[in-house]
């Protein structure tokens, strides 16, 4: 047994984190929407170029938000991925809406636009596309066939802040996006997430959702003389202690960003030939496409040689994990009719990936450590 210990994520602060949230103390507003929170939303709609975009205390809650400012009502289909978390489905069906899982493609293990047109029905009331790994869906015919059929779009942008399709920024195609700011995450608050609002028509009702259902943020900057119950929902704004958090972080972005591409390159570098010679599939970045460098991931060839590798790994000390299970075959999307066969390449590469260690303090010589590991690896 080796000394060697490389952790999959490592939580890091990287800048003013602490001084922040001791000022964010001193301010004498910890609640919501306090003056970090602010320059957390300008930092998001001037780096994004977006109208608006408000901290919430998870991507899931944002995905929640994203369901009510859409009216999904019992009854309603939403078409998403099938080899997603389940927070992008769970957020439609705690509305009462039925999911309808869609396969992905099996290079970048985005939802397959091509099957999209046919699961389309007169009930389809949104399609949520998951940019897997940060690498971005192909949105020009999701848009086009949304359009054409008036479907609203919600990205489910968890892992693709900055990454780009067709030059244009993710999370800035649908009507709405969900970002992710979990301690997983290329910047983080812990917990934390962000609705982002590309259609201003939404704009004040995301507000009044985010505030228990009250008209309090236009109370608060002066609309209204009184604030009062007129909506739906809840309490979805984070404390301003955990947005100082996280505004420390966003002004790092580019030394962020910078070194979880170095990450990324050496990663991809140091295994591209190993994997040609075992048959493992690295991540494809199609050209047209700028990745937000969130994972790194590998197929294996199959699920005992995956599990067994993630075993030799651990045995090592290098902590590597697998990801999402297929929907359609959970205990969840059985009862929504999901059986074995439905989407045969989530079935397999659900078996067949493996994350590798990611995070903002990794260094050269603990990737080194893993990508010596795996070159010895019995195959
Ligand atoms: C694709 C996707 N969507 C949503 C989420 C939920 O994010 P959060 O933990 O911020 O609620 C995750 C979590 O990692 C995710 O991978």
């Amino acid at each position: 047994m080796s000394e060697i210990k490389v952790d999959f994520n490592r939580p890091v602060a990287v800048g003013n984190e602490f001084e922040y949230m001791r000022q964010a103390v001193e301010n004498g507003h910890i609640s919501g929407d306090g003056p970090f929170t602010r320059k957390c939303h300008a930092f998001l709609e001037q780096e994004l170029g977006v109208p608006k975009a408000l901290l919430t205390t998870s991507c899931t809650h944002a995905l929640e938000m994203a369901a009510i400012l859409l009216n999904i009502q019992p009854g309603d289909e939403v078409i998403l991925p099938d080899f997603t978390f389940v927070s992008t489905v769970n957020a439609f069906v705690l509305r009462g809406a039925r999911p309808v899982f869609l396969d992905v493609r099996p290079d970048t293990l985005n939802l397959d636009e091509s099957r999209l047109e046919a699961a389309i029905s007169p009930k389809t009331k949104a399609i949520v596309p998951v940019h897997y790994a940060g690498v971005g869906c192909e949105m020009d015919v999701i848009m086009e066939v949304a359009r054409r059929h008036e479907i609203a779009v919600v990205e489910d942008n968890a892992h693709g802040l900055f990454g780009k399709y067709k030059g244009k920024l993710l999370g800035t195609f649908g009507a709405l996006a969900a970002q992710s700011f979990h301690e997983t995450k290329n910047f983080t608050s812990g917990e934390g997430g962000a609705l982002l609002i590309n259609d201003p028509v939404l704009v004040e009702r995301a507000e009044i959702i985010r505030e228990k259902g009250t008209n309090r943020s236009r109370f608060f900057r002066g609309q209204v003389d009184k604030y009062t119950w007129v909506d739906l929902g809840s309490s979805y704004l984070p404390s301003d202690i955990l947005a100082a958090f996280l505004f420390a972080q966003f002004e790092q972005c580019d030394k962020i960003q910078l070194h979880r591409r170095q990450v990324w390159e050496m990663y991809e570098e140091g295994l591209r030939d190993w994997a040609q010679a075992h048959g493992v599939q690295l991540p494809y970045i199609p050209e047209h496409c700028e990745q937000s460098y969130h994972m790194f991931y590998m197929l294996l060839p199959t699920l005992e040689l995956r599990q067994r590798l993630i075993a030799y790994l651990r045995e090592r000390g290098v902590y590597s994990v697998f990801h999402y299970l297929p929907l359609h075959l959970s205990d969840m999307g059985q009862s929504f009719g999901g059986g074995v066969g439905d989407c045969p390449v989530t079935e397999r590469v659900s078996d067949q990936l493996v994350r590798l260690p990611f995070h903002n303090a990794l260094t050269g010589a603990e990737q080194e450590q893993v990508i010596d590991l795996l070159q010895e690896f019995p195959f």
